[in-house]
């Protein structure tokens, strides 16, 4: 990981008002595959408030993976424009784009993507190690997180020792553990089956409601209408933005 260089305060901050912490402007996005271009985000303009639960939901294939690269900043857009916490992102060094990928930004994966070999409290210390938290505070929150999941009394387990409802809550102990400004989650529920998957949404919940802000990316329109607002992808575009009522 690169050196952890935190972004000037006070910059750029143009984009949005401050309780805006994603704003996309006209957001495209061609993958050029040679002989052909598939236009995967046509135009997406969006922004989303601290604190909101946004489900973002679309079929295969609509675009959702490739939005939320951009919004994770695992990506880059062809065109347009995106605000994070107010900053423009286009204008961020490649040090303060590592840091906000490891700082701001908690990812959660359909596959969990833990470390085979790393016991549960280690997997959700790696963040941390990458940022140079010193091993006593370390431990000390990486055990807070794990216990906010209610995996308090699975810290040594690894992975293959746990169920996909364990591993899932894992990775999202690991998301957490930062404070990240925002939650980011493709498909969390995607390789669980409906009860697990409920266990997990139960827990979005709750995440929710103690202050973290989420964007969740699916396919499913009973995972979506646990969100508190419904944007809608089809074809790269938003189709529809609506509140769910929750
Ligand atoms: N790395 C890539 N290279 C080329 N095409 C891609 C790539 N990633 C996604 N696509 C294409 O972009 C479109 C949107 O994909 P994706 O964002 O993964 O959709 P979703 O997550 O909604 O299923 C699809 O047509 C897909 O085939
Ligand atoms: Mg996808």
């Amino acid at each position: 990981m690169g050196s952890q260089v935190a972004p000037a305060l006070g910059r750029d901050v143009e984009g949005a008002a401050p309780s805006v912490i994603i704003k996309t402007e006209d957001l495209w996005k061609t993958y050029d595959m040679g002989a052909i271009q598939v236009n995967a985000l046509c135009g997406v303009s969006f922004q989303i408030e601290r604190g909101e639960y946004v489900a973002i939901m679309g079929p295969s294939g609509s675009g959702k993976s490739t939005l939320m690269n951009l919004i994770g900043c695992l990506d880059t857009p062809t065109r347009g424009e995106y605000w994070l916490n107010g900053r423009r992102v286009s204008e961020l060094t490649d040090d303060e784009l590592a840091y906000i990928r490891n700082k701001e930004i908690g990812f959660v994966f359909q596959t969990f993507n833990l470390l085979s070999r790393a016991t549960a409290l280690h997997n959700v210390e790696l963040p941390l190690i990458y940022n140079g938290t010193p091993a006593a505070e370390r431990r000390a929150r990486a055990e807070e997180a794990l216990r906010t999941v209610e995996l308090g009394d699975r810290m040594e387990h690894k992975p293959n020792e746990l169920s996909g409802g364990q591993r899932q809550r894992v990775a999202i102990a690991r998301a957490l553990v930062n404070r990240p400004s925002i939650i980011l989650a493709d498909e969390p529920t995607g390789n669980l089956d409906t009860a697990t998957g409920d266990e997990i949404m139960a827990l979005f919940d709750r995440l929710n409601a103690s202050g973290n802000t989420i964007v969740l990316v699916t396919h499913e329109h009973d995972i979506a209408a646990r969100a508190r607002r419904i944007i809608h992808i089809r074809d790269g575009k938003v189709a529809r933005d609506e509140k769910t009522g929750r």
